[in-house]
């Protein structure tokens, strides 16, 4: 079972377009299936997920597609918080949140501030992300950190807790729903091992049976990092 596991939300647009349905539709039928995910991630053990929400490149949609992201953004975190507090969810953000308006910044710090204590899964919403963002501004934070040295001297575990999923070990296993076989800028510095699970299935049709193929399929992984095959004779 992975520690952490990371999920590109992809395909709700394509979802509605099958139906003949507005795109926010298929955001709100995706938005849907965000509850029973992390349900269903709590009970096989997952400590972290990981859902990338909203990417640093989505702002190049039309506005009112941007418009309705941003709706189900307050809504899910207006509606779906307590519930999430009283199964023991602790709630993140990462981004960069203050391209945000304030009501949406002011619901992600209170969310967050509510369930900070929980202890059961940890639920990261990707919003505003992007992996190459968080590389610079890990680089950036820690120079503010460390005025007298220079970046010459700064390795890579110097960074690390810079990054903003710095909480979290790095993800094990990486689903993107929806066809596409790319990581769009999601965690780049964290996926440097990750195993990637592709699945056909549109982000709306997610189940937790599709999550078990995937989990599945991750524990037949020989992750070697490098190095040799342990099932390997040499
Ligand atoms: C994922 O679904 C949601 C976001 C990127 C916000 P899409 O809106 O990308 O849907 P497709 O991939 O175009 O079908
Ligand atoms: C990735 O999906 C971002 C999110 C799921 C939030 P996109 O739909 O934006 O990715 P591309 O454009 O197909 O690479
Ligand atoms: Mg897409």
């Amino acid at each position: 079972m992975p520690q952490h596991l990371a999920i590109v939300m992809d395909g709700n647009r394509r979802w509605a377009a099958k139906r003949g349905m507005p795109r926010a539709l298929g955001h709100a039928s995706g938005a849907r299936r965000v509850r029973q995910i992390v349900q269903a991630c709590s009970e096989r053990g997952i400590r972290y997920l990981t859902l990338f929400a909203f990417s640093t490149e989505n702002w190049q949609r039309p506005a009112d597609e941007v418009s309705s992201l941003m709706r189900l953004l307050v809504h899910y975190l207006q509606k779906e918080v307590s519930d999430m507090h009283a199964s023991g969810v602790r709630l993140k953000v990462v981004g960069e949140l203050s391209r945000f308006d304030q009501r949406l910044q002011n619901l992600m710090a209170s969310a967050q501030a509510l369930t900070a204590h929980n202890n059961k899964i940890t639920l990261t919403i990707a919003a505003n992300y992007g992996g190459r963002w968080d590389m610079m501004q890990a680089v950036q934070a820690w120079q503010v950190a460390n005025p007298s040295l220079s970046v010459a001297g700064m390795d890579e575990a110097a960074m690390r807790p810079y990054l903003s999923m710095a909480y979290a070990p790095d993800p094990e296993l990486l689903i993107r729903t929806g066809g596409e076989s790319r990581v769009s800028n999601f965690l780049l510095w964290q996926m440097a091992y990750t195993e990637m699970f592709f699945t056909d299935t549109l982000w709306p049709d997610f189940s937790a049976s599709v999550l078990d193929e995937a989990l599945v399929w991750f524990s037949a992984r020989d992750r070697r990092f490098g190095a040799c095959s342990q099932q390997a004779v040499s």
